[in-house]
Formats: structure tokens, sequence, C-alpha cells
């Protein structure tokens, strides 16, 4: 960057228009580069508000198709999948289970609409009895690493099975891309890509989504296991495993408030990269723009742009729908 001499130096020359404004923009948003998380849940006709985070339900497959189909037409490219199971267990085994609700989702939005991307979120929280990512050792009140990362391939490849296009790990335990990519490939599905929630911090700012995915731990928190949210050259490791583990694309999570990290892992590693607007990133700005205090429109479209600049992709939000009205209006 050299420094232009007087008197060039007026930047706000290239700004008196929209038109030059947009030719001279470094930075754009596109319905292209979208995703929507979907939550689904067993039953028929099933549409559950989730309170805290407005305008997002836990869905039965059969409503969980028609929202699905009404984003697609709007322009979503993409949606990523969570289910909410009938029973959890010990074991999760309604993780993995053929005809889990992940699975049924899959299945019915695949059957239904071939040409949306569907990405599933492959954890056990949700799964859990206890709400923990992984096996949990109670005597000693730990969660156990390599006994939960089986558990990941199993579930993994079924969704595989079922028909998803990628597969998004976000248990934040070690080796499990190793492990899910040594699965897949094992089952055949060698060309089936993995988004790797590589820097995943334990946050706050995923309060709503426990509410949504029932999957708040019962006994202590994610820390031993979700990264710190100190930590800036932990998430280049963290990053750095996951690719070298066969990680496709990688993910840092949240977003706004990890600009910093996305920027980092972007220029670090050049891989294909997403920012995970988590839930309270979501419900911050609807609370707030339901009180009037700020303009709903401007100020998501201006969160999602901070994310590209950062270095964003691929962009996880529950506004996917919504932005890609505002992009086309
Ligand atoms: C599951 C998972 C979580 C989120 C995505 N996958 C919750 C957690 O780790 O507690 C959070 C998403 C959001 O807040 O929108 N491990």
């Amino acid at each position: 960057m050299n420094r232009p001499e007087f008197p060039a130096c007026r930047p706000r020359r290239l700004r008196q228009t929209p038109v030059l404004r947009r030719m001279v923009a470094e930075t754009q948003l596109s319905a292209h580069q979208l995703v929507l998380p979907f939550f689904a849940r067993p039953g028929k006709k099933v549409r559950r508000p989730i309170g805290s985070m407005p305008g997002v339900f836990q869905l039965s497959v059969d409503e969980l198709v028609k929202d699905a189909t009404a984003a697609y037409a709007a322009g979503v490219p993409a949606v990523l999948l969570f289910g909410i199971p009938d029973r959890k267990d010990e074991r999760a085994s309604g993780a993995y289970a053929r005809n889990g609700i992940v699975q049924q989702a899959v299945r019915a939005v695949k059957r239904e609409l071939p040409g949306l991307l569907v990405i599933t979120d492959v954890c056990v929280c949700e799964y859990m009895s206890h709400g923990h990512c992984g096996i949990v050792h109670r005597a000693a009140g730990r969660v156990l690493n390599d006994p939960t990362l089986p558990l990941l391939a199993r579930t993994a490849v079924s969704h595989a099975e079922a028909g998803a296009d990628v597969v998004a790990p976000s248990d934040m335990m070690d080796g499990r891309v190793r492990a899910i990519r040594t699965a897949l490939d094992a089952a055949g599905f060698v060309d089936t890509p993995i988004l790797s929630y590589a820097a995943k911090y334990a946050s706050a700012f995923y309060g709503p989504f426990r509410e949504a995915a029932e999957s708040a731990p019962q006994f202590g928190d994610r820390r031993s296991y979700q990264m710190n949210p100190a930590n800036t050259e932990e998430a280049l490791r963290e990053v750095a495993l996951d690719i070298a583990e066969g990680a496709d694309m990688v993910m840092v999570k949240p977003a706004l408030a990890y600009l910093d990290i996305l920027h980092r892992v972007k220029t670090t590693f050049g891989y294909p990269t997403a920012a995970y607007a988590v839930s309270a990133e979501h419900s911050m700005i609807k609370a707030a723009a339901a009180k009037g205090w700020i303009d709903e429109r401007a100020v998501t479209l201006e969160a999602l742009l901070g994310m590209r600049r950062a270095g964003a992709d691929i962009i996880i939000t529950y506004s996917a729908m919504e932005v890609c009205g505002w992009l086309k209006g």
C-alpha cells in the first residue's frame, strides 16, 4: 500500500454514487455462500417455536421439507441438519440409528429437493442423556475422547448412507476427522466432503441453540473439549490438525466475536472456510430489532459482510432465507 501524494488523496471521490460505490466494493455477499440450519424432531405436522430464537422452529420431517422447499425457492443453496430424538441414552444410539431423526430428514429432503446441498451436523450431544459431545466416564466426571470416535464415525457414515452431501463434525474430540474420513472411505463414501468445526469455542453465544436442540449439558460444561475464547494460536493448530486428518473445509464458530480467528485461518491455510453465525448472534439482532432499536436487515447484512471481509467463503446463518430476499430486493 503506497501512500498517495497530495492532491490525489481524496477517498470520497469514489463514494459519490451508488454505482461507483458498488464498482469499487472489495467484498460481496451472495446467496451462493449461505447455509440455513434446521432442527428435525419426530412426529407429523409439528412446528414448535424456539422461544429464544424468533423465527426458528423444531420441525417434524414433513414440515421441515416444506420449509426447506421454500428456502430453496428463495435461493438458499444449502441446509445444515440437526436432530432432536425421541429418546436419549448414554451411547447416543439415536445419532447413528438407520432410521434416526436426521437420517429420516436427509432422505426426505434429498428425495424432494435433490439439488439442495444437505450438510449434517455430526455430534452426539443431542442424543446423549447427559448432553455432552462424547462418552462420559461418570466416576471420573470426564468426557472420553477415543471411545467417542467410533460413535462419531458411525454417525457420519449413517448420514452419508441416508444421502447427506457433506458431513460436519462439531464435537471437538481429537482425531475425529481422521476417524470419520477412514470410516467414510471404508464404506465407499470417498467423495463425501468433511466440513470440520475446526475452531469451535466454548461460547456463551450457543445458549439459545441448546434450547433449540435440547442439548444443554446436564452437568459441567464443554470447556474440556471446546476451545478457550482466549486463544488464537491454538485455533491454528486445531485447523492444521483437521486439515492433516482430511478436512475438506474448515469452520470457525461463533462468527462475530471471532472475526480475527476467521481471518487468521483463511490467510494461513487458504482452505474453504465457513463462519457459523450462531444462535445468540441471531437472537441478539432479533431482540434488538423487535424493540425497534436497530434495523434488522441493515445490521444482519453488515454482520454477514464483515464475516466475508474477514475471510469466510461460507456463512451458516439462521437468517439465510431472509438474506436471500434482501439480496434480491
Ligand atoms: C453441537 C452444536 C452446538 C452448536 C452447533 N452444534 C452447541 C454446542 O456446542 O453446545 C451451536 C450452534 C448455535 O449456537 O447456533 N455440538
